[in-house]
Order: structure tokens, then C-alpha cells, then sequence
């Protein structure tokens, strides 16, 4: 804390190297520049409190600041324990017009490498104002913040909260600490979750993982509040998800291990949109690229990408380099770890770490070596070896930065409209999971490609009568899928 600020970060001295790529980020991010000139005089986020839960990278500090251009009131968390990039989360702290003496940017509680009981309390200090109300609209990325709200209000409301996943200890270890958590806010405001979340406008979700706990909750009739799926705006899974794992995956794998990708053996498992970039990512540097799937559509699309379907049980013995995209859990189990190549490298870039079995892998009786911070060598009985990258968890934010600037322009484009939606509008939603209309992901397309300098191509009014739509758009049905 320094003035009236509170926040905790890894070190204020990193801000202004942090300022200078948020500079250098903002010219790649055309479209958060571009819904600042737009509503900057009419500050339409004015009376918002804004809890975010992202991985606090230079990109979200631009979208943190656009955030705020707008006139909303924000406080920031992580949403993974490796992905944040301190130098970022440092300046959006000291802010435009603050120094590291006198911060004047954004409350944000994040560092890179915190520990699971770090994260949950961060996770908590970013949905606390210090006058002891909490947020009024979330922006989450994987959906903590929203599960926390959740299971505060089921703590107070009955005593127990339901497990996030008994069977997993991984997550049990997780449930205990949020369990820890509840207890003390209970014995300290035993009506603090109850109090805040019905003046909860709503959640704007920016991942796949986050969006399908959504669904569950509002199709179990316990959605607290109206969502916006920011993920499945095209302008967002099939970008995002896409083209910026395309370039962030191998970017995680080379800063972590510089093995040569080209000849060898790459399993992919999942093949949906983040495995599609995964695997052309792969591909692109020359390895040979075995696709694992479950459905057959996804499989079949790898088969005509010109990709081989096979499954992780059989592959997983040729495999060099083993990388898991499905947001499902137990896809690389210990006992296909223990039959991996010599140094074979495992890593996974779905939200969640229970794709890969870690807490099996300790248990196993494996040995753990530390390379350098989030890359280990586990050593089996037998001798050989295998290299793990971020313990697990997403591998382009833990040994790399995450996504460029320019892609997650599009995805944060998404989110600051679909805030804008439900702040702007609150009585038009019920507690739902929505979607944005068509014509703003084609507005956030259209501010990308002008400054990608392609040239649109203007329908005439005869050719959009003869194809049933208007001359500006929208130009597909809602079924159409890209
Ligand atoms: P998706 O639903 O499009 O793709 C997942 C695919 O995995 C599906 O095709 C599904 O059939 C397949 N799958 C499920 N279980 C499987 C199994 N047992 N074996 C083989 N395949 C299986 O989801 P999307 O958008 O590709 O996202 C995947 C994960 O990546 C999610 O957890 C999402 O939140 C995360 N994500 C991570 C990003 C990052 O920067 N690291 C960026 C965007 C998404």
C-alpha cells in the first residue's frame, strides 16, 4: 500500500520498463484505442466498479486503462499463479499520471509465481473495495471471481459449500484454501458475499473453460447474476484462441527449453480451436504432428488439415513433444508419463492444470530437478526423464507472455463492448449466459482488418437484396460458423 492505494505487487521499481511496452502495446491494440476515442467524453463506465480476474499481461494493462478511460473504477487480480508479467502489473499500479511514490493507476494484487493461498487472497482483495462494498460488474477469465461469489454466497447461505471436485486432490488442495478463506470473511462480515452479490450487474467471460462453468450454473438454475460469453464472439475463440496460440505456444516452448521443433514427433491433444492453432503452430516449425480427438468432426478436420488421428495411448511413446488443449481433465495421466521418450517435453495450454496428472507425478515417486522457474525435470525409476513445463498450467503465459498485442485487441475489444452491454443496459438481461449481436463482432473485425490495411469490399444494394441482408451488415445468419 503507498497513499490511498492499496495493491501488491512484485516490485514498483519494474514500472517504468512496464510503461514503455504498455506504450508500445496500445499502437498494436487498435481496437481498445478505438472504443476510447469513441466513448472517452461520454465516460459511459462512470459508476462502474469493475473487479477483473485476467492474466495480469502488458496487454490487460491496456485494457485495464480503457477500462478506466471509460470511466470505471477497477480492481485487478490474476487469473493464473504464473501468467503475470510484473512489470505490467506494476505500472497499471503507479497508472498515466502517478509515481512509484505516489501511485495514482489501478488497485491490482498480482505477482508472477504466487502461491495457491497467494492467489485465492488476491483473487478476494480485488473483489473488496477498502470501504467494504465489493464490485458491481466482474470481468473474469476462466470464472474464479465468479466461482468465488458463488460459493461465498452458498458458505453464508447454508454453512458448507459444495467441492469444486472431490476426486481431484489437486483441487481439493484448492477447495481448502478457499474454504480457509470463506470461514475467516464469515467470521468477519458473515453477510459480505450475500450483501454484495445482488448488486452484481453481471460477468463478462473470456475463456472456454469459464464460459462452460457458465452453462452449468445457469442450467442448474443457480446463476447469480446475467452473463456475457465474450469467448464465443468469433472475433474472439476463432482468433484469440486460434491464431494466438498459433504464435504463443511455440514462443512458451522455445523460451523454455530451445529444443529444435522441426523433425520432431508432436502430440496434440484436442484439436478444437486452440488445438487447430497448436497444431499449424507445430507444424510450422517442421515437426511431424499426431492429433488426439474425441470428436469425430474436430478429428476429421485434423485428418483433412493433413494431420494424423491417432490417441494418446498409442502416440504418447513417439511422442517428443506432448501438448494438451482440451479444457478437460485427465488427458496425460502418470502412467502414459512414465512411458514417454527420454526428456520427452509435456506441457499444456488449456485454462486449468488437471489436464496433466501433477498431483499423481508427486506422488509417483518420480524425482523432481528445477531447471530454472517453471520448467522441471521429473526423473522416473528407470532413469529417463521428462521436461514439464509450467507444472502444468498454460505454458504460453507461464514461460512465455501470452498472446501478442494485436490478437488480444480483438478479444479485449469483446470485453469492453460486452461490459459497455451490460453495464449500460442492466435491466435488459436475465441470469443467463448471452452472447454479443453479430453486428458489434463485425464492427470489433471491421477496426482490425482497416488497420491491418486490407481493403473491404462494399456490397451493392442489389447484391444485398438478392442475398437477404443489410448493405452494412450483419452478413451471415446467427448459424453460420466461420
Ligand atoms: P474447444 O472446445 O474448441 O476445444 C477443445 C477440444 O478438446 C474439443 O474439440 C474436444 O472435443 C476436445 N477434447 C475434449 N476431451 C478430450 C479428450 N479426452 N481427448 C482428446 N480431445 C478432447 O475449446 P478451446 O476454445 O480450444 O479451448 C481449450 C482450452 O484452452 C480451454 O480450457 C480454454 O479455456 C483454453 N484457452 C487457453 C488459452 C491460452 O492462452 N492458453 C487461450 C484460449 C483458450
Amino acid at each position: 500500500r503507498s497513499g490511498d492505494l492499496d495493491y501488491k505487487v512484485a516490485s514498483m521499481a519494474l514500472a517504468d520498463f512496464g510503461r514503455k511496452e504498455i506504450t508500445l502495446a496500445e499502437h498494436e491494440m487498435p481496437g481498445l484505442m478505438a472504443l476510447r476515442r469513441e466513448y472517452a467524453e461520454v465516460q459511459p463506465l462512470a459508476g462502474a466498479r469493475i473487479s477483473g480476474s485476467l492474466h495480469m499481461t502488458v496487454q490487460t494493462a491496456v485494457l485495464i486503462e480503457t477500462l478506466v478511460e471509460l470511466g470505471a473504477d477497477v480492481r485487478w487480480a490474476s487469473c493464473n499463479i504464473f501468467s503475470t508479467q510484473d512489470h505490467a502489473a506494476a505500472a497499471v499500479v503507479v497508472g498515466k499520471y502517478g509515481t512509484v511514490e505516489e501511485p495514482k493507476g489501478t488497485p491490482v494484487f498480482a505477482w508472477k509465481g504466487e502461491t495457491l493461498p497467494e492467489y485465492w487472497w488476491c483473487t478476494e482483495q480485488m473483489l473488496r473495495w477498502p470501504d467494504g462494498q465489493g464490485p458491481n460488474m466482474i470481468l473474469d477469465d476462466g470464472g474464479d471471481a465468479t466461482l468465488l461469489v458463488h460459493k461465498g454466497v452458498a458458505y453464508e447461505k447454508t454453512g458448507v459449500i459444495p467441492s469444486i471436485n472431490e476426486d481431484d486432490p489437486e483441487y481439493s488442495e484448492e477447495y481448502a484454501v478457499i474454504l480457509d478463506f470463506l470461514r475467516a470473511s464469515l467470521a468477519a462480515d458473515p453477510q459480505y458475499w450475500t450483501r454484495t452479490a445482488p448488486s452484481i450487474i453481471g460477468v463478462t467471460e473470456e475463456t472456454t473453460t469459464g464460459v462452460n462453468r457458465l452453462y452449468q450454473l445457469a442450467a442448474a438454475g443457480e446463476l447469480l447474476f446475467p452473463a456475457i460469453n465474450v469467448n464465443d464472439s468469433v472475433t474472439k475463440s476463432k482468433f484469440d484462441n486460434k491464431y494466438g496460440i498459433r504464435h504463443s505456444l511455440i514462443d512458451g516452448i522455445n523460451r523454455g527449453t530451445d529444443v529444435l521443433i522441426g523433425g520432431k514427433v508432436a502430440l496434440v491433444a484436442g484439436y478444437g480451436d486452440v488445438g487447430k492453432g497448436a497444431a499449424e503452430s507445430l507444424r510450422g516449425q517442421g515437426a511431424r504432428v499426431v492429433v488426439a480427438e474425441i470428436d469425430p468432426i474436430c478429428a476429421l478436420q485434423a485428418l483433412m488439415d493433413g494431420f494424423e488421428v491417432s490417441t494418446v495411448d498409442k502416440a504418447v511413446e513417439r511422442a517428443d513433444l506432448i501438448i494438451t488443449t482440451t479444457g478437460n481433465k485427465d488427458i496425460i495421466t502418470v502412467a502414459h508419463m512414465s512411458r514417454m521418450k527420454h526428456q520427452a517435453i509435456l506441457g499444456n495450454i488449456g485454462h486449468f492444470d488437471n489436464e496433466i496428472d501433477m498431483a499423481g507425478l508427486a506422488r509417483s515417486g518420480a524425482s523432481k530437478i528445477e531447471i530454472k522457474p517453471q520448467v522441471d525435470e521429473w526423473r522416473f525409476a528407470d532413469g529417463h526423464t521428462i521436461i514439464v513445463l509450467s507444472a502444468g498450467r498454460l505454458l504460453n503465459l507461464g514461460n512465455a507472455t501470452g498472446h501478442p498485442s494485436f490478437v488480444m485487441s480483438t478479444s479485449f475489444s469483446n470485453q469492453v463492448i460486452a461490459q459497455l452491454e451490460l453495464f449500460t443496459k442492466p435491466n435488459e438481461w436475465d441470469k443467463e449466459v448471452y452472447r454479443l449481436p453479430k453486428h458489434l463482432d463485425e464492427k470489433v473485425a471491421k477496426i482490425h482488418v482497416e488497420a491491418l490495411g486490407g481493403e473491404l469490399t462494399k456490397l451493392s444494394k442489389d447484391q444485398a437484396e438478392y442475398l437477404g441482408v443489410d448493405v452494412e451488415g450483419p452478413f451471415k445468419p446467427e448459424h453460420y460458423r466461420y
